[in-house]
Formats: C-alpha cells, sequence, structure tokens
C-alpha cells in the first residue's frame, strides 16, 4: 500500500500565521504539524509516500523532508494548482499509485492512542479485501465534518458531509484506505456545492457498492483539532504534556522509523548529532543510549 499526505489549501482560518506559511509546516509544540500525519503512515508500515501541496509551498516540503532516505522512506512530491477538493489527491497521484492500493492522510489531522498501529494495519488489510476501510469517531460537534449515518441495526446507509443537522455524533476523521479503484471513483465525482470534488462523494460510491467498511474508534483515540490557533494551541498542550510525563514522544517520525527497522541505529544517531542543541535532538540520542 501506498501513501498520500495532502497539504494543500490556503489556510485562511488562521491568517496572518498562513500568509506566508502553509499551515501543515506550523509547529504542534515540538515539531512541523506534518510530522504527525506522516507518522500515521509511517506506524501502517508504508513507506511509498506522495506530499501533495501548493506550488507556492511545495519547495518548502521537500526541503524539509528530502527524499526520504534519512528515515529509511521513499518521499515523492506533486503539486496541487488549485484547491478542487480532497479526492483531487487520488487524480493527482495516479500515476504514483500505480496499481496498488492507497491510504490518504490529511496533512493537518493529529492522532494519538493506544494500539493505534493494531487498527491501521487492520484497515489495510479490509480495505485490500472489500474496497475501503474509513473511520467514525465520537465529537461533541460533528457539523464540521463529514458524519455517518446508522440505521437501527448499526448499519452504514450514509455518509454527509458538514451536515447542519447531523444524523449521529460520528464524524469521519481524515484518514482513509482504499483499494485501487479509488482513482477512477474519484475522476468520476462530480464538485459539491462548494465547487470540491469531495472525499465523502467517493465514500458514498464505495457505500453503494457495498465496499465501504466504517471502523469506529474507541473513546481512547484522540483527534486533535488543528484547525484553529485554538486548536494548534491545544494540541500542542496535550502533545507536551504527554511527552513530559512519559518521556517517550508522539509522532517522532525519526524514532518510528527506527523502532520498524527503516534506519538503523548509526543512522539515528547520525539525525540526533545535526539536532542536538534542541530537546528533539538529545531524545534521538537518548534512544539508542537506553534501547528504550
Ligand atoms: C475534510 C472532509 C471531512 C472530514 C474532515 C476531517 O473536511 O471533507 O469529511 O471529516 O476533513 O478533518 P475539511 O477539512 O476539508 O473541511
Amino acid at each position: 500500500m501506498k501513501g498520500i499526505v495532502l497539504a494543500g489549501g490556503k489556510g485562511t482560518r488562521l491568517y496572518p500565521n498562513t500568509i506566508v506559511v502553509s499551515k501543515q509546516l506550523l509547529p504542534i509544540y515540538d515539531k512541523p504539524l506534518i510530522y504527525y500525519p506522516i507518522s500515521v503512515l509511517l506506524l501502517a508500515g508504508i513507506r511509498e509516500i506522495l506530499i501533495i501541496s501548493t506550488p507556492h509551498d511545495i519547495d518548502n516540503y521537500k526541503e524539509l523532508l528530502g527524499d526520504g532516505s534519512k528515515i529509511g522512506v521513499k518521499f515523492e512530491y506533486v503539486v496541487q494548482q488549485e484547491p478542487r477538493g480532497l479526492a483531487d489527491a487520488f487524480i493527482l497521484g495516479e500515476n504514483f499509485i500505480k496499481n496498488d492500493s492507497v491510504c490518504l492522510v490529511l496533512g493537518d489531522n493529529v492522532f494519538y492512542g493506544q494500539a493505534f498501529s493494531k487498527l491501521l494495519h487492520s484497515a489495510i488489510e479490509t480495505a485490500e479485501k472489500y474496497g475501503a476501510n474509513i473511520f467514525g469517531l465520537m465529537v461533541k460537534d460533528p457539523r464540521e465534518f463529514g458524519v455517518v449515518e446508522f440505521n437501527d441495526e448499526g448499519r452504514v446507509i450514509s455518509i454527509e458531509e458538514k451536515p447542519e443537522n447531523p444524523k449521529s455524533s460520528y464524524a469521519v476523521p481524515g484518514l482513509y484506505f482504499y483499494d485501487n479503484s479509488v482513482v477512477e471513483i474519484a475522476k468520476n465525482v462530480k464538485p459539491s456545492e462548494r465547487g470540491e470534488i469531495e472525499i465523502t462523494a467517493v465514500n458514498n460510491e464505495y457505500l453503494q457498492q457495498g465496499k465501504l467498511m466504517v471502523t469506529l474508534m474507541g473513546r481512547g483515540m484522540a483527534w486533535l483539532d488543528t484547525g484553529s490557533p485554538k486548536g494548534m494551541y491545544k494540541a500542542s498542550g496535550f502533545v507536551k504534556t504527554v511527552q513530559e510525563m512519559q518521556g517517550f514522544y508522539i509522532s517522532c517520525i525519526e524514532e518510528i522509523a527506527w523502532r520498524k527497522g527503516f534506519i538503523s541505529s548509526a543512522q539515528l544517531r547520525k539525525i540526533g548529532e545535526d539536532l542536538k542543541i534542541t530537546e528533539y535532538g538529545q531524545y534521538l540520542l537518548s534512544l539508542t543510549e537506553d534501547r528504550k
């Protein structure tokens, strides 16, 4: 399976922070926001990753992440000229996806929770077997999201995009697993009222074909909002608190690459050395010392 991180958009809800800097490059506490979705792909064992961003920002991502060899993965890059909607990721990514299945993670989605890797691996299996695996997660106010509708037997009957009157409290987070037919499905999606080719339309097509599985994430899963300055500030506080309490870092891509065996201890130490004036660098160095 391949992975796509969509890091486009204008980030207007975060202006003036994002007038010149892409939202997904802003920090959540001690690392750029995009590290968090990348870590999700790494935890899923996905090592071929496409980063999609705007003509203005793509070079910054290339400078930050390079070709991926430092962490034992392969990053490729594609420009999205205009924000046409999330499903555009599969059209822009067609040559990258080739005949493979694919996971899309939105560049501003932050997840943290117990047994997350297991959940990701089973989502890959499910998508490759049935067609699509997305998630449902209970939120206080689902109106800003895709929302899952269930019938009395608990079967999914529709997904609605940003409904005024949500039919459940289960929002669809920005993490989607699909088989290869997603490329053709995306190409046939008609733009919505807001002029976007919606991921929700893709999901509804899989649903109609009887190929959509919705896995519910339990309340132990933290899905952090980064849609506003307040959300980003709170997410930073969450990461800082957990990291200081446990001594383990959240979404540290170099650590995950090392634990997964994508890079050796010597490679991890080299990255740590380069960053050693920071706590982040010291953390990387400490990992190989104590074999935590
Ligand atoms: C998008 C999707 C929505 C999903 C959300 C998750 O919304 O359209 O279905 O629930 O991401 O972050 P957007 O961020 O484009 O408003």
